[in-house]
């Protein structure tokens, strides 16, 4: 089973971004942490992280055929992006939208996400570990249709 990290804007800047709300863990750090967890699930992970919209997009599409299920921190584009979201719907891949930080809990336009209406689920709050909640989540969902 293969499975595509999607990381969005700004997640290259964890560890030195907003500690109080983020924490100190570094990108490459929680990379590590889903690679020690995939490998005990027996799964296969790929890891790919912008800061443009396009790129994001272009990935999603690239993956038809590849890739099984993605799990996705969209960042900030969560927020305004209908390409994301139009990608993830013109593929049909199996998306887990996640984020380090409650959506809900903080600013109303972070209170609204474009991605979640096409994902099979929303993990939100829980610091790094909503990265392993969501592995979890996309390969129980995949192992389950086979
Ligand atoms: C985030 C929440 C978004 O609102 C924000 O723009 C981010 C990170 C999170 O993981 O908590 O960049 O997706």
């Amino acid at each position: 089973m293969n499975i595509l990290i999607i990381h969005g804007p700004n997640l290259n800047m964890l560890g030195k971004r907003e500690p109080d709300i983020y924490g100190n863990t570094t990108l490459s750090d929680i990379n590590n942490l889903i690679e020690i967890v995939a490998n005990s699930l027996n799964v296969k992970t790929e890891y790919f992280q912008s800061n443009s919209e396009g790129e994001i997009v272009t990935k999603i599409q690239n993956s038809l055929g590849k890739i099984d299920g993605i799990v996705i921190n969209p960042a900030a584009y969560t927020h305004t992006s209908v390409a994301i979201r139009d990608a993830i719907l013109s593929t049909d891949i199996p998306t887990v939208e996640v984020h380090i930080s409650n959506i809900y809990k903080r600013e109303k336009f972070r209170q609204n996400s474009y991605v979640s209406g096409v994902s099979l689920g929303v993990i939100s709050g829980f610091g790094t570990y909503s990265y392993i909640l969501g592995l979890k989540a996309i390969t129980n969902h995949i192992k389950s249709k086979k």
